[in-house]
């Protein structure tokens, strides 16, 4: 109930020399957001666009869940608002949590500048993140992603305990596809046939009726809407991961608020805080 309320974000970011912190801490832990000085274990480019961060945060990997998010602060001085960027994956023992992001525009471009021992100051985990199943041993999941929604499903792959089918999609050249192999049956599907199945995520599923327990999803809205359409199509419960612009990124601005259906009522909920996880057959699409 307050896992996602900023009145703790302030707490932590006010009272860390405070002894009463570590009381908080130990009674909310698992409910809260950290603000981090994370330390950057490793940094690649995957590709000319794409590049893979690993952070030192031990209070951020300890608490993050598949499905959230963290936001990371630019330390130019210039751009002030954080950038929300999906958890990739967390070591809790080690307390690393990486990050797999597309260079858009001035944040996400300073981020990829930055060598080994520097440090991002950062605030998670973030959202709600995927629920999965108490019985995941036993069920099947479909775990479908598109472009830059990739990389949250890769923690998530590694999270979930049953059998995975993975459908992948890109524009063209593929990235992180590699890493799935170990955790199900992965297909890449690309837009230009450049490899693995010609076209779309959804049309791979329809030609090949794919089926399971229940499906994950992080891709483009597009991708999710016809998906969702698909999963209802074939009653299988599907949760997808929103992407929206964000601001405060903590709840604060209602920046990033979408419609959803609440009992066949359009209550608007904030991305960031109520999500970015929703469950499809919610999602009022537009
Ligand atoms: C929950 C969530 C998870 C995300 N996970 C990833 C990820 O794992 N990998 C990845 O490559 N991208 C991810 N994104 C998109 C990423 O946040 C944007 O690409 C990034 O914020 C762009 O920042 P910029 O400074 O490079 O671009 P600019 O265009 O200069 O950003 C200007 C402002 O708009 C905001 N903004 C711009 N695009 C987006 C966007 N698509 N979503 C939200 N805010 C945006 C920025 O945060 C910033 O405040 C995610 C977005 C959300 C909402
Ligand atoms: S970004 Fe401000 S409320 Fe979500």
């Amino acid at each position: 109930m307050l896992k996602n309320d900023s009145k703790w974000i302030k707490i932590i970011s006010t009272a860390t020399d405070s002894k009463n912190i570590i009381f908080l801490d130990s009674l909310w832990e698992g409910f809260m957001k950290y603000l981090e000085n994370a330390v950057i274990k490793s940094i690649n480019m995957l590709n000319d666009n794409v590049c893979d961060i690993k952070l030192h945060c031990p209070r951020v990997a300890k608490n993050a869940c598949p499905g959230q998010f963290i936001e990371i602060y630019p330390d130019n001085g210039v751009n002030i608002l954080s950038r929300p960027i999906s958890i990739c994956e967390a070591d809790k023992i080690i307390g690393t949590v990486r990050v797999v992001f597309q260079l858009v525009g001035a944040g996400t471009k300073l981020f990829a500048t930055k060598k080994i021992g520097d440090t991002l100051r950062i605030l998670g985990p973030c959202g709600n993140g995927y629920s999965i199943g108490e019985n995941s041993i036993e069920s099947s999941v479909v775990l479908v992603g598109g472009g830059i929604g990739v990389p949250p499903l890769l923690y998530a792959a590694k999270s979930i305990i049953g059998e995975k089918t993975i459908i992948l999609g890109y524009r063209t050249s593929p990235f992180l596809a590699d890493e799935f192999i170990r955790y199900g049956n992965v297909f890449v599907c690309t837009d230009d046939g450049s490899e693995g199945y010609h076209g779309n995520v959804v049309s791979f599923m329809r030609e090949n009726n794919i089926s399971g327990d229940y499906i994950l999803s992080c891709g483009p809205k597009i991708m999710l809407r016809y998906l969702s359409e698909y999963a209802v199509e074939n009653s299988i419960p599907c949760q997808v991961s929103m992407e929206e612009r964000m601001a405060c990124g903590i709840g604060a601005c209602v920046g990033c608020a979408i419609p959803i259906d609440v009992n066949g009522e359009v209550v608007n909920k904030k991305v960031c805080k109520d999500g970015p996880v929703f469950d499809c057959k919610e999602v009022i699409w537009q």
